[in-house]
């Protein structure tokens, strides 16, 4: 696994102390207010955890599985889902919680999905952002690390569901997902 790495992006000690931060910006910005963060699965599955311990406020979470990439590299533009929340949110201030934005049609696609069960607020959280990718617009309010146009892996994000249990962010050698 290690031997596909072609850089660390990040380090460990590099994301727990944004995610400390978001963290912090979180429970400071819904103070006194319900909040459910809602993780989407698989991908924000390993931030999700790490982030949640680092809000100090009441929360609630719940998870959306979606999937727009299955063992491509290239984003369908068919987001399917694959799990639905468990609970009602209407009237509920929402944040979701996201591994990466790349193109944004999977963020497009759940915000305006969660925003018609009537919501009191929807914020979206996304520990990367790959901005020159995007292809729809799509506001993100608490962004980790802006990253350049590269194949990354860890930290939950996968390669052909490869990956995710790497500790730490890194781009991949071109070898391994161009044969
Ligand atoms: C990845 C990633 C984001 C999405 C971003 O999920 O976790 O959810 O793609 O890409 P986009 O902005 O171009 O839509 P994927 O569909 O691979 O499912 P996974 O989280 O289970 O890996
Ligand atoms: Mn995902
Ligand atoms: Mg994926």
């Amino acid at each position: 696994m290690l031997n596909d790495v072609k850089e660390i992006l990040f380090n460990e000690e590099e994301i727990k102390e944004k995610v400390a931060e978001l963290g912090k910006q979180i429970s400071k910005d819904y103070e006194n207010k319900d909040l459910v963060v809602v993780g989407v699965l698989k991908g924000a599955n390993v931030f999700l955890s790490d982030l949640i311990r680092k809000i100090s406020i009441p929360i609630t979470i719940d998870f959306m599985a979606v999937s727009s990439y299955g063992f491509s590299t290239e984003s369908s533009g068919v987001v399917k889902i694959l799990k639905d929340l468990d609970f009602s949110i209407e009237g509920k201030n929402v944040l979701i919680v996201e591994d990466i934005v790349d193109t944004g049609l999977t963020l497009k696609y759940l915000y305006e999905n969660l925003k018609s069960r009537k919501p009191k607020s929807i914020k979206i959280c996304s520990l990367l952002d790959k901005h020159e990718r995007r292809k729809v617009d799509i506001e993100v309010d608490y962004i980790g690390f802006e990253i350049p146009d590269a194949f990354i892996v860890g930290y939950g994000i996968d390669y052909a569901e490869k990956y995710r249990n790497l500790p730490f962010i890194a781009s991949l050698k071109e070898e391994v997902y161009s044969k």
